[in-house]
């Protein structure tokens, strides 16, 4: 597919194109005084997204203008156990007993989330992990949690930890995500991070830490494609660890 736009569309297919890096942006027509695009991904359906509002940093507020003009994209949601069976299919995407990061499987540890009230449990606790007048256990901090959504599908998890203990300051970062296997490499992972760094921002926060395994290449240029700006790599009691700094 081609990237059609010309004048002043230019720029704002650009940033369009920056924030669904990964795929092939088209302008497809004007409505109420902003733009349709389609965004093809890399591989896999086309997709029709809208820039949420929270990206109107990237795009100096212009994307906002564009979100009641198109439909069916990716998005951030609270998570919700109206979409247990979509979660279970990705889930056994996964192998057995893997580790979801940013998906808050520590908070249901004994749970059988394929038990409907078990599930339930589970994302009532997730979401009331961002409730600051609710203390969290040893060793946690209060934290958001979104699931990566996409026409009741669930396609992936990322979460914010509103401030740094020990261990994330060492290893885990502010922000933690994880996309299901079979919808990799389409850009989700960069367009999620790209959206939760203003919920950041107006958590407070002014630059957030983000790491990685040092080999995990898809983590590192999502990381880099956001911004983040490496101080080091450590080993940490997680393994060899990149760790960046994002500014907001
Ligand atoms: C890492 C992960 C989140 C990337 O998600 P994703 O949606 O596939 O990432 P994106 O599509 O946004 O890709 C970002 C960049 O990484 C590249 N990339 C992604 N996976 C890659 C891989 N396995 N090998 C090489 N490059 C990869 C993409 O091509 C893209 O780079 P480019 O635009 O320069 O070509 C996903 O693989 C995942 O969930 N892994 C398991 C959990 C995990 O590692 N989470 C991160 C913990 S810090």
């Amino acid at each position: 597919m081609v990237l059609v736009a010309d004048g002043a569309d230019q720029d704002l297919t650009d940033e369009v194109f920056s924030l669904f890096h990964g795929g092939i942006v088209q302008v497809v027509g004007e409505v109420c005084g902003g733009v349709v695009v389609e965004w093809t991904a890399k591989s896999g359906p086309v997709r029709r997204p809208r820039c949420p509002a929270s990206h109107s940093r990237r795009t100096g507020g212009r994307a906002s203008s564009m979100s009641a003009s198109v439909a069916r994209m990716p998005e951030l949601i609270a998570p919700t156990d109206q979409l247990h069976s979509s979660w279970l299919a990705a889930r056994d995407e996964w192998p057995p007993g893997a580790h979801h990061d940013g998906a808050g499987l520590r908070l249901a540890p004994d749970a059988d989330l394929e038990n409907p009230e078990d599930f339930a449990e589970w994302v009532r606790r997730l979401k009331q992990q961002s409730d600051t007048s609710v203390a969290v256990g040893e060793g946690r901090v209060h934290a958001t949690h979104w699931w990566i959504v996409e026409d009741d599908s669930y396609l992936g998890a990322i979460d914010l930890r509103h401030y740094l203990n020990a261990f994330l300051l060492d290893v885990g970062g502010h922000i933690g995500y994880s996309i299901r296997p079979t919808f990799r490499r389409r850009g989700l992972a960069t367009w999620a991070l790209g959206t939760v760094l203003p919920e950041a921002r107006a958590l407070g926060l002014d630059r957030v830490l983000v790491t990685c395994d040092d080999d995990n290449i898809g983590s590192v240029r999502t990381i880099e494609h956001n911004g983040g700006v490496l101080e080091d790599v450590r080993t940490t009691e997680g393994g060899d660890k990149r760790r960046y700094w994002i500014t907001l």
